[in-house]
């Protein structure tokens, strides 16, 4: 009897933990959208404490991170936490081969040691109003999609006009749900951000490759920054002289950890999703767009490699490009995968079946929404070689980096056209960028990437689509690429700062001369120009005939499944996603745990393996089991999985507990859940994070930062409510 009552509240707890987890949520409507349900799950807070305007609420401690990554506020001296992988391009740039931050890992013990970072930002969310009312005035359903768009502009124009705000804050207007809601941000951005800390990446980003995407994950993939404002608190430029920035708001930290079953949420910026495609539009990514762009990145991948592996100065050069290019080739590869194995394009198909029949059942649908589905199949056919064509060009041209020079280089000449002060500001802009390229640029590695990329543009592609003076020179040339690029790199100026400069050293007129008559940049104004008029025209229209009907299936969805919660796409505005800590069934015979330790860590340990050998000194503290107060049972957390929602963007983003406080630091998915962006799956989708426990481990004990220790709020929660 009292086994049955265990299984049966067991099966209720079943029942009741499976509910939402699919979803990216606007904070704003939380509390009318989901509240309910979170409580359900076990949020044992309010809404209006995710998300206020007139208090203070865990919203104003989060901020997009350099737009592409989140990061939160973890004391009140504005001391930010965001993953290693999201601060690496800044850990690279003050890395040298005689100072080698990447790999030996880099700590501010006193505030007068922190680094600066040009360009870096950190944006906080003030406020976020529904203008849809204002800024879809004037729009008519009679309208091409370029008439809408300009009405859309000139009504954000205006708004943003008569928009009343402080002179420190911005103004953002978004499009959601393909452009049927519009949303406005007032936003506070910070541009005075300074590296704290950054473990070696032998643990900031411990397994790689190979591991990345992948569970069980042992990475303690976390890097600490901080905000300095003016002494009023604002935003200001670099300077010596601004302090740290005091938060509205900053995080607590949770010690307790979290078991199976418990809620969570991630609070950040997801960067984008596509959960609203068709069947057909789905079926086009697994067999056309992801092939595509897989096979053009395992190319570059293995150029880059061949390098990297041999010199160590190219490695530094070139190690967050190489990891920006493995990342997504990866997880395409997961996609296209996850895809296949949750059956996406049936699942669409009944979806889509269920639709049609609301929609043949009541005659208004059926004359407004009746032909969507089959116009939309019939417009992603139109679209498909296009598509692919741009695949192959936004692949292929910025891995070529000397492309990306021409282009600079070219954009002198139309300068120069104009006046003469446009080229005079246009030559300094160039100039700046370019310093910065040829930092990380190393003309061989480009010239091998040359060689190897053009010929899959030339090869894998329809000969209309590719440039004829590429086509001509390949005639003269037998054929070959190497000699092509022999051809290229030996004659052009493009690939060297110095040669670049001296053309620039001339005057204007023949500065101008000079850049005409360079070979790289006649090529890549040639394959350009053959892209902007074989490809992009049509590109553009059929895009623009996709995104007319998207929006109004996603119209047409709102109005049909009228019981259904739908989320808006991710568009890089913050979002709150939740769900619980919970393993996965991977597939037959294979389940997976949800807590990793550093157990892990050592079973995986591979002296002098470049993605698998760990630092003396965390091996020393594992073996003297020296965790101070951050281990369970003796034994130290590292890593664990959840089902909230998440997405690119959401890197750095923090995991809180029912309480809102931090318990981890969002990094990554699992590989048979990176189809999420396009089929979330409950029983498979998981999002992984470092154990906030693991990050205090490695500051504490580890790099032995008391300093930043010291500025923390560690909690305890559920010693606390035990004892109540
Ligand atoms: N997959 C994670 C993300 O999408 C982590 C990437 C960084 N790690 C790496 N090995 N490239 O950003
Ligand atoms: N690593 C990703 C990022 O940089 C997050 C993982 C994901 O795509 O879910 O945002």
């Amino acid at each position: 009897m009292k086994k049955n009552i265990l299984s049966f509240s067991l099966l209720l707890f079943i029942c009741v933990k499976t509910f939402a987890d699919e979803g990216m949520w606007l904070p704003q409507l939380l509390q009318a959208l989901n509240e309910k349900e979170m409580k359900r799950m076990g949020l044992k807070i309010n809404a209006a404490d995710i998300y206020s305007i007139s208090k203070s609420s865990l919203k104003d401690a989060i901020v997009s991170f350099g737009g592409f990554c989140t990061a939160e506020v973890i004391s009140d001296q504005g001391l930010l936490l965001t993953n290693h992988h999201c601060g690496f391009d800044a850990i690279q740039n003050h890395s040298s081969v005689e100072n080698n931050l990447i790999q030996k890992g880099f700590w501010a013990y006193q505030k007068e040691q922190e680094l600066q970072n040009q360009g870096l930002f950190a944006t906080f969310i003030e406020r976020i109003e529904d203008v849809t009312k204002e800024i879809t005035n004037n729009v008519t359903p009679s309208m091409t999609e370029k008439e809408r768009q300009s009405q859309v502009d000139k009504n954000i124009n205006q708004l943003k006009k008569d928009f009343k705000k402080e002179n420190f804050e911005d103004i953002l207007i978004r499009p959601f749900f393909d452009g049927n809601k519009y949303y406005l941000f007032v936003t506070k951005t910070y541009r005075d951000i300074r590296l704290v800390g950054a473990p070696p990446a032998s643990i900031g980003n411990f397994g790689k490759d190979t591991d990345n995407w992948m569970w069980p994950r042992h990475t303690g993939d976390f890097s600490m920054f901080r905000i300095y404002a003016d002494k009023n608190n604002n935003p200001a430029a670099f300077s010596a002289d601004n302090v740290p920035y005091k938060p509205k708001r900053s995080l607590k930290i949770s010690l307790d950890g979290l078991k199976e079953g418990d809620f969570t949420m991630v609070f950040g910026f997801p960067g984008r999703t596509n959960e609203y495609l068709t069947a057909a539009a789905v079926k086009q990514v697994m067999t056309v767009n992801d092939p595509a762009k897989i096979a053009i990145r395992a190319k570059a991948l293995e150029v880059l490699n061949g390098f990297m592996r041999k010199d160590e100065k190219i490695k530094i050069q070139y190690a967050a490009k190489y990891a920006g290019i493995e990342n997504a080739y990866k997880k395409w590869q997961g996609e296209v995968l996850g895809l296949h194995s949750t059956n996406a394009v049936q699942k669409k198909l009944s979806y889509e079946a269920s639709f049609m029949q609301r929609v043949n059942a009541n005659p208004v649908w059926k004359n407004s929404y009746g032909n969507l589905l089959a116009n939309l199949s019939v417009a992603y056919k139109g679209i498909e070689p296009y598509s692919y064509a741009r695949d192959y060009y936004n692949e292929i041209t910025p891995r070529i980096e000397l492309m990306g020079i021409a282009a600079d280089m070219n954009s002198l000449v139309t300068a120069f056209i104009k006046d003469s002060s446009s080229y005079a500001n246009r030559k300094e802009e160039v100039l700046a960028k370019l310093e910065e390229t040829f930092k990380e640029y190393d003309a061989s590695v480009d010239k091998k990437m040359f060689e190897t990329l053009l010929e899959l543009y030339v090869t894998k592609q329809q000969a209309v689509y590719i440039s004829p003076m590429l086509q001509q020179s390949l005639n003269r040339q037998q054929q070959s690429y190497s000699a092509i690029a022999s051809d290229v790199f030996g004659n052009t100026a493009f690939a060297s700062l110095e040669k670049i400069k001296t053309i620039l050293n001339q005057t204007p007129q023949e500065a101008v001369n000079a850049i005409k008559l360079d070979i790289a940049g006649n090529l890549y104004t040639d394959i350009f120009t053959s892209f902007a008029t074989n490809v992009s025209p049509k590109l553009n229209e059929m895009q623009a005939t996709i995104n007319q009907l998207q929006r109004k299936y996603m119209q047409a969805q709102l109005d049909v499944f009228k019981e259904k919660n739908f989320y808006p796409d991710a568009n890089s505005t913050l979002r709150v996603t939740y769900g619980n800590v919970k393993g996965y069934r991977a597939r037959d015979a294979v389940s997976y745990d949800f807590y990793t330790y550093m157990d892990g860590i050592m079973e995986k340990y591979k002296p002098g393996d470049y993605e698998f050998d760990v630092p003396q000194k965390l091996i020393d503290l594992y073996n003297k089991k020296d965790f101070g107060q951050y281990a369970v049972n003796g034994r130290q957390p590292v890593c664990f999985i959840a089902s909230n929602h998440t997405t690119g963007g959401n890197s750095g983003s923090p995991a809180l507990d029912a309480y809102g406080n931090l318990v981890g630091l969002n990094f990554d998915r699992v590989w048979e859940g990176t189809m999420s962006d396009i089929n979330y799956d409950a029983s498979i989708c998981r999002n992984i994070m470092v154990d906030i426990r693991y990050v205090l481990f490695i500051i504490d004990k580890y790099a032995e930062a008391k300093n930043l220790i010291a500025e923390l709020q560690l909690v305890h929660p559920k010693k606390t409510v035990k004892k109540s």
